[in-house]
Protein backbone atom coordinates (compact mmCIF):
# COMPACT_ATOMS: atom_id res chain seq x y z
CA UNK A 1 0.00 0.00 0.00
CA UNK A 2 1.71 3.30 -1.01
CA UNK A 3 2.48 5.40 1.50
CA UNK A 4 0.55 8.54 2.39
CA UNK A 5 1.81 12.01 3.13
CA UNK A 6 0.28 13.68 6.68
CA UNK A 7 1.39 16.87 8.11
CA UNK A 8 4.90 16.83 8.40
CA UNK A 9 5.17 13.14 8.77
CA UNK A 10 4.35 9.95 6.48
CA UNK A 11 2.19 7.06 7.11
CA UNK A 12 3.21 4.17 5.74
CA UNK A 13 2.21 0.80 5.29
CA UNK A 14 2.93 -3.04 6.39
CA UNK A 15 6.90 -4.26 5.46
CA UNK A 16 7.25 -0.98 4.00
CA UNK A 17 6.10 0.28 7.37
CA UNK A 18 8.70 -1.44 9.07
CA UNK A 19 11.50 -0.77 6.84
CA UNK A 20 11.01 3.42 7.40
CA UNK A 21 10.56 2.87 10.99
CA UNK A 22 13.94 1.33 10.81
CA UNK A 23 15.58 4.41 9.12
CA UNK A 24 14.00 6.76 11.33
CA UNK A 25 15.90 5.15 14.40
CA UNK A 26 19.32 4.59 12.64
CA UNK A 27 18.75 8.24 11.34
CA UNK A 28 18.18 10.07 14.15
CA UNK A 29 20.07 7.99 17.11
CA UNK A 30 17.29 8.10 19.79
CA UNK A 31 19.50 7.99 23.57
CA UNK A 32 16.38 5.87 24.41
CA UNK A 33 13.68 4.01 23.42
CA UNK A 34 10.19 3.52 25.01
CA UNK A 35 7.39 1.55 23.58
CA UNK A 36 4.06 1.95 25.19
CA UNK A 37 1.52 -1.39 25.58
CA UNK A 38 -1.90 -2.21 27.13
CA UNK A 39 -1.44 -5.55 29.18
CA UNK A 40 -3.69 -6.83 25.28
CA UNK A 41 -0.84 -5.34 22.75
CA UNK A 42 1.67 -6.56 25.49
CA UNK A 43 0.07 -10.01 25.33
CA UNK A 44 -0.49 -10.16 21.10
CA UNK A 45 1.11 -7.62 19.70
CA UNK A 46 4.98 -6.63 21.39
CA UNK A 47 6.82 -9.35 20.63
CA UNK A 48 5.82 -9.65 16.71
CA UNK A 49 6.50 -5.74 16.73
CA UNK A 50 10.07 -6.17 18.36
CA UNK A 51 10.87 -8.74 15.56
CA UNK A 52 10.51 -6.31 12.99
CA UNK A 53 12.81 -3.62 14.37
CA UNK A 54 16.47 -4.32 13.43
CA UNK A 55 17.95 -1.45 16.02
CA UNK A 56 19.75 -3.37 18.67
CA UNK A 57 19.13 -0.48 21.23
CA UNK A 58 17.42 -1.73 24.50
CA UNK A 59 13.48 -0.67 24.46
CA UNK A 60 11.56 0.04 27.47
CA UNK A 61 8.27 -1.27 27.69
CA UNK A 62 5.80 0.63 29.77
CA UNK A 63 2.06 -1.23 30.35
CA UNK A 64 -1.15 0.90 31.08
CA UNK A 65 -3.90 -0.58 32.17
CA UNK A 66 -6.86 -1.60 28.78
CA UNK A 67 -9.21 0.22 28.04
CA UNK A 68 -11.58 3.89 28.03
CA UNK A 69 -11.64 4.29 32.14
CA UNK A 70 -7.88 4.11 31.73
CA UNK A 71 -7.73 7.08 29.61
CA UNK A 72 -7.04 9.57 32.81
CA UNK A 73 -4.45 11.82 33.48
CA UNK A 74 -3.14 9.31 36.74
CA UNK A 75 -2.48 6.81 34.17
CA UNK A 76 -0.43 9.52 32.02
CA UNK A 77 1.39 10.40 35.37
CA UNK A 78 2.61 6.73 36.05
CA UNK A 79 3.96 6.94 32.25
CA UNK A 80 5.64 10.84 33.30
CA UNK A 81 7.15 8.93 35.83
CA UNK A 82 8.20 6.05 34.43
CA UNK A 83 10.23 7.83 31.39
CA UNK A 84 11.48 9.95 34.11
CA UNK A 85 12.82 7.25 36.16
CA UNK A 86 14.51 5.44 33.17
CA UNK A 87 16.44 8.59 31.99
CA UNK A 88 14.15 9.76 29.51
CA UNK A 89 15.41 12.93 27.80
CA UNK A 90 14.17 15.60 25.34
CA UNK A 91 15.88 13.40 22.60
CA UNK A 92 13.82 9.80 23.64
CA UNK A 93 11.39 8.22 21.04
CA UNK A 94 7.88 6.91 22.87
CA UNK A 95 5.94 4.19 20.58
CA UNK A 96 2.74 3.79 21.45
CA UNK A 97 1.64 0.10 20.20
CA UNK A 98 -1.81 0.22 20.54
CA UNK A 99 -5.43 1.12 20.03
CA UNK A 100 -7.00 4.89 20.38
CA UNK A 101 -6.28 4.75 24.25
CA UNK A 102 -2.65 4.24 23.40
CA UNK A 103 -2.13 6.22 20.60
CA UNK A 104 -3.96 8.82 22.27
CA UNK A 105 -2.42 8.89 25.48
CA UNK A 106 1.11 7.87 24.58
CA UNK A 107 0.55 11.01 22.23
CA UNK A 108 -0.33 13.43 25.29
CA UNK A 109 2.61 11.84 26.86
CA UNK A 110 4.94 12.51 24.44
CA UNK A 111 3.94 16.22 23.40
CA UNK A 112 4.34 16.72 26.77
CA UNK A 113 7.09 15.28 28.35
CA UNK A 114 10.01 17.75 28.23
CA UNK A 115 8.24 20.11 26.64
CA UNK A 116 7.55 17.00 23.56
CA UNK A 117 9.45 14.41 22.37
CA UNK A 118 9.46 12.62 19.11
CA UNK A 119 6.66 9.77 19.07
CA UNK A 120 5.35 6.98 16.62
CA UNK A 121 2.32 5.66 16.49
CA UNK A 122 1.76 1.91 15.68
CA UNK A 123 -2.25 1.27 15.77
CA UNK A 124 -3.24 -2.01 16.49
CA UNK A 125 -7.35 -1.89 16.62
CA UNK A 126 -9.31 -0.93 13.25
CA UNK A 127 -10.76 2.01 15.48
CA UNK A 128 -6.59 3.57 15.97
CA UNK A 129 -5.43 2.82 12.18
CA UNK A 130 -8.57 4.77 10.26
CA UNK A 131 -9.25 7.27 13.13
CA UNK A 132 -7.00 7.99 16.18
CA UNK A 133 -3.79 7.52 15.26
CA UNK A 134 -4.04 9.50 12.29
CA UNK A 135 -4.29 13.32 12.07
CA UNK A 136 -2.04 14.58 15.01
CA UNK A 137 -5.13 14.49 18.02
CA UNK A 138 -3.65 13.45 21.42
CA UNK A 139 -5.07 13.56 25.36
CA UNK A 140 -7.19 12.13 27.84
CA UNK A 141 -10.79 12.48 28.89
CA UNK A 142 -11.91 14.30 32.12
CA UNK A 143 -13.74 11.80 33.99
CA UNK A 144 -16.59 10.70 31.57
CA UNK A 145 -16.21 13.80 29.58
CA UNK A 146 -14.54 12.33 26.91
CA UNK A 147 -10.92 14.02 25.11
CA UNK A 148 -11.12 17.37 27.06
CA UNK A 149 -7.73 17.50 28.06
CA UNK A 150 -5.08 17.50 24.90
CA UNK A 151 -3.37 19.48 22.51
CA UNK A 152 -2.87 19.06 18.75
CA UNK A 153 0.55 17.17 18.00
CA UNK A 154 1.89 15.28 14.94
CA UNK A 155 3.57 11.48 15.31
CA UNK A 156 7.35 12.12 13.56
CA UNK A 157 5.44 8.47 11.60
CA UNK A 158 2.30 6.51 11.71
CA UNK A 159 2.87 3.02 10.87
CA UNK A 160 -0.38 0.91 9.50
CA UNK A 161 -0.06 -3.06 10.31
CA UNK A 162 -3.39 -4.78 8.90
CA UNK A 163 -1.78 -7.94 10.49
CA UNK A 164 -2.78 -6.54 14.43
CA UNK A 165 -6.31 -6.68 13.31
CA UNK A 166 -6.05 -10.90 13.32
CA UNK A 167 -6.71 -10.89 17.51
CA UNK A 168 -8.45 -7.54 17.80
CA UNK A 169 -11.90 -9.10 18.54
CA UNK A 170 -15.31 -8.60 16.44
CA UNK A 171 -16.62 -6.02 18.82
CA UNK A 172 -13.42 -3.83 18.98
CA UNK A 173 -13.75 -4.19 14.86
CA UNK A 174 -16.88 -2.81 13.65
CA UNK A 175 -16.37 0.02 16.79
CA UNK A 176 -13.97 1.17 13.93
CA UNK A 177 -15.83 -0.45 11.35
CA UNK A 178 -18.19 2.74 12.47
CA UNK A 179 -15.46 5.78 11.62
CA UNK A 180 -15.04 4.06 8.15
CA UNK A 181 -18.63 4.37 7.10
CA UNK A 182 -18.50 7.83 8.74
CA UNK A 183 -16.20 8.25 5.83
CA UNK A 184 -18.11 7.48 3.27
CA UNK A 185 -20.93 9.58 5.06
CA UNK A 186 -19.29 12.82 4.58
CA UNK A 187 -17.05 12.15 1.82
CA UNK A 188 -17.75 9.58 -1.01
CA UNK A 189 -21.08 8.21 -0.64
CA UNK A 190 -20.19 5.00 -3.13
CA UNK A 191 -17.25 4.18 -0.15
CA UNK A 192 -20.58 4.27 1.96
CA UNK A 193 -22.35 1.81 -0.20
CA UNK A 194 -19.22 -0.22 -0.94
CA UNK A 195 -18.85 -0.33 3.05
CA UNK A 196 -22.43 -1.50 3.44
CA UNK A 197 -21.56 -4.82 2.62
CA UNK A 198 -20.55 -6.32 5.91
CA UNK A 199 -18.33 -7.84 7.02
CA UNK A 200 -15.73 -6.93 4.31
CA UNK A 201 -13.50 -9.71 2.34
CA UNK A 202 -10.04 -9.31 3.31
CA UNK A 203 -9.02 -7.28 -0.02
CA UNK A 204 -11.96 -5.07 0.13
CA UNK A 205 -10.61 -4.31 4.08
CA UNK A 206 -7.31 -3.76 3.00
CA UNK A 207 -8.27 -0.97 0.17
CA UNK A 208 -10.93 0.61 2.68
CA UNK A 209 -8.16 0.83 5.63
CA UNK A 210 -6.04 2.84 3.32
CA UNK A 211 -8.70 4.74 1.29
CA UNK A 212 -10.18 6.01 4.70
CA UNK A 213 -6.91 7.26 6.29
CA UNK A 214 -6.24 9.25 2.82
CA UNK A 215 -10.03 10.54 3.10
CA UNK A 216 -9.81 11.57 6.74
CA UNK A 217 -5.44 12.85 6.20
CA UNK A 218 -6.76 15.06 3.30
CA UNK A 219 -9.43 16.67 5.26
CA UNK A 220 -6.72 17.12 8.28
CA UNK A 221 -4.29 18.56 5.54
CA UNK A 222 -6.72 21.27 5.18
CA UNK A 223 -7.63 21.93 8.60
CA UNK A 224 -5.20 20.54 10.91
CA UNK A 225 -6.45 22.48 14.32
CA UNK A 226 -10.67 21.79 13.58
CA UNK A 227 -10.93 25.52 13.20
CA UNK A 228 -13.27 24.89 10.09
CA UNK A 229 -13.61 21.87 7.69
CA UNK A 230 -11.93 18.75 10.04
CA UNK A 231 -14.88 19.31 12.03
CA UNK A 232 -16.78 17.02 9.34
CA UNK A 233 -15.32 14.26 11.34
CA UNK A 234 -17.35 15.07 14.08
CA UNK A 235 -20.66 14.00 12.36
CA UNK A 236 -21.99 11.66 14.50
CA UNK A 237 -19.95 12.64 17.68
CA UNK A 238 -21.91 14.96 19.10
CA UNK A 239 -24.83 12.59 20.21
CA UNK A 240 -22.41 9.77 19.89
CA UNK A 241 -20.07 11.13 22.88
CA UNK A 242 -22.86 11.47 25.07
CA UNK A 243 -24.40 8.67 24.05
CA UNK A 244 -20.56 7.35 25.17
CA UNK A 245 -19.96 9.25 28.29
CA UNK A 246 -23.77 8.46 29.47
CA UNK A 247 -23.05 4.30 29.34
CA UNK A 248 -19.97 4.96 31.50
CA UNK A 249 -21.62 6.41 33.65
CA UNK A 250 -24.39 3.81 34.67
CA UNK A 251 -23.48 0.55 36.32
CA UNK A 252 -26.78 -1.41 35.42
CA UNK A 253 -26.30 -0.98 31.61
CA UNK A 254 -23.30 -2.34 29.70
CA UNK A 255 -20.67 -0.17 28.20
CA UNK A 256 -20.80 1.05 24.54
CA UNK A 257 -17.93 0.53 22.74
CA UNK A 258 -16.84 4.59 21.03
CA UNK A 259 -18.08 3.25 17.51
CA UNK A 260 -21.50 1.72 18.66
CA UNK A 261 -21.67 4.88 20.53
CA UNK A 262 -21.88 7.10 17.23
CA UNK A 263 -22.75 4.31 15.00
CA UNK A 264 -26.34 5.52 17.07
CA UNK A 265 -25.53 9.15 17.11
CA UNK A 266 -25.03 8.86 13.14
CA UNK A 267 -28.31 7.70 13.25
CA UNK A 268 -29.63 10.37 15.03
CA UNK A 269 -27.83 13.03 13.38
CA UNK A 270 -29.19 11.58 9.97
CA UNK A 271 -32.62 12.16 11.14
CA UNK A 272 -31.59 15.60 12.69
CA UNK A 273 -30.23 16.33 9.05
CA UNK A 274 -33.53 15.65 7.15
CA UNK A 275 -35.28 17.92 9.67
CA UNK A 276 -32.73 21.32 9.47
CA UNK A 277 -30.53 20.93 6.07
CA UNK A 278 -32.41 18.69 3.67
CA UNK A 279 -31.35 15.42 3.85
CA UNK A 280 -34.05 12.84 2.19
CA UNK A 281 -35.44 10.74 4.34
CA UNK A 282 -34.66 7.89 2.10
CA UNK A 283 -30.82 8.63 2.89
CA UNK A 284 -31.49 8.87 6.69
CA UNK A 285 -33.77 4.92 6.37
CA UNK A 286 -30.57 3.89 4.28
CA UNK A 287 -28.18 5.21 7.11
CA UNK A 288 -29.85 3.62 9.93
CA UNK A 289 -30.63 0.51 7.41
CA UNK A 290 -26.87 -0.09 7.19
CA UNK A 291 -26.14 0.76 11.10
CA UNK A 292 -28.71 -1.51 12.44
CA UNK A 293 -27.80 -4.67 10.14
CA UNK A 294 -23.98 -4.30 12.04
CA UNK A 295 -24.79 -2.59 15.36
CA UNK A 296 -27.05 -4.21 18.03
CA UNK A 297 -29.99 -2.14 18.49
CA UNK A 298 -29.58 -0.03 21.96
CA UNK A 299 -32.90 0.47 23.95
CA UNK A 300 -33.35 4.45 25.25
CA UNK A 301 -36.09 5.33 27.66
CA UNK A 302 -36.67 8.71 28.67
CA UNK A 303 -34.55 8.16 32.01
CA UNK A 304 -31.78 7.24 29.38
CA UNK A 305 -32.50 9.92 26.99
CA UNK A 306 -32.90 12.51 29.82
CA UNK A 307 -29.15 11.23 31.54
CA UNK A 308 -27.99 11.71 27.30
CA UNK A 309 -29.05 15.07 26.53
CA UNK A 310 -27.42 16.29 29.86
CA UNK A 311 -24.31 15.46 29.33
CA UNK A 312 -24.51 17.03 25.52
CA UNK A 313 -24.46 20.09 27.79
CA UNK A 314 -20.49 19.29 28.34
CA UNK A 315 -19.69 18.61 24.68
CA UNK A 316 -16.21 20.39 23.98
CA UNK A 317 -17.78 21.58 20.76
CA UNK A 318 -20.41 23.97 22.35
CA UNK A 319 -19.69 27.41 21.63
CA UNK A 320 -21.06 30.68 22.86
CA UNK A 321 -23.78 28.13 24.82
CA UNK A 322 -25.11 26.24 22.08
CA UNK A 323 -24.61 23.28 20.40
CA UNK A 324 -22.65 22.98 17.05
CA UNK A 325 -23.60 19.86 14.64
CA UNK A 326 -22.19 18.35 11.98
CA UNK A 327 -25.64 17.45 9.72
CA UNK A 328 -25.74 15.99 6.28
CA UNK A 329 -27.57 17.42 3.49
CA UNK A 330 -27.21 14.90 1.26
CA UNK A 331 -25.42 11.75 1.83
CA UNK A 332 -21.46 12.82 1.29
CA UNK A 333 -22.61 16.88 1.83
CA UNK A 334 -21.46 17.94 5.19
CA UNK A 335 -22.84 20.66 6.96
CA UNK A 336 -20.83 22.44 9.89
CA UNK A 337 -21.43 24.91 13.01
CA UNK A 338 -25.67 23.71 12.47
CA UNK A 339 -27.96 24.56 15.78
CA UNK A 340 -30.34 22.21 16.56
CA UNK A 341 -33.48 23.17 18.04
CA UNK A 342 -34.14 20.89 21.45
CA UNK A 343 -37.57 20.03 20.80
CA UNK A 344 -36.19 17.66 17.90
CA UNK A 345 -34.35 15.64 20.21
CA UNK A 346 -37.53 13.45 21.03
CA UNK A 347 -38.08 13.01 17.33
CA UNK A 348 -34.47 11.55 16.53
CA UNK A 349 -34.87 8.86 18.86
CA UNK A 350 -37.91 7.89 18.37
CA UNK A 351 -36.88 7.57 14.83
CA UNK A 352 -33.56 5.53 16.07
CA UNK A 353 -36.27 2.90 18.38
CA UNK A 354 -38.83 2.71 15.27
N1 LIG B 1 -11.45 11.98 15.27
C1 LIG B 1 -11.71 13.21 14.64
C2 LIG B 1 -10.50 13.99 14.27
O1 LIG B 1 -9.40 13.47 14.32
O2 LIG B 1 -10.62 15.14 13.95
Amino acid sequence: MNTIDALGHRIVFSENGYATLNEQLAQKQYSKLFLLVDSHTHEHCAAYFLQQLSSTQDIEIIEIEPGEAHKQIDTCMGVWETLSDFGGDRKSLLINLGGGVVTDLGGFVAATFKRGIDFVNVPTSLLAMVDAAVGGKTGVDLGVLKNQIGVITPPTLVLVDPQYLQTLPEQEFRSGYAEMLKHGLIADPAYFEQLSAYPPKEVVLLTAIHHSIHLKNEVVLKDPKEAHLRKILNFGHTLGHAIESYFLTVTDRPTLLHGEAIAIGMILEAYLSTRICGLPIASAERIKEVFSAIYPKVDFDSAVIEGVLDLLQHDKKNTHGSINYVLLSTIGTPEIDVAVSEDLYPEAFAFYQA
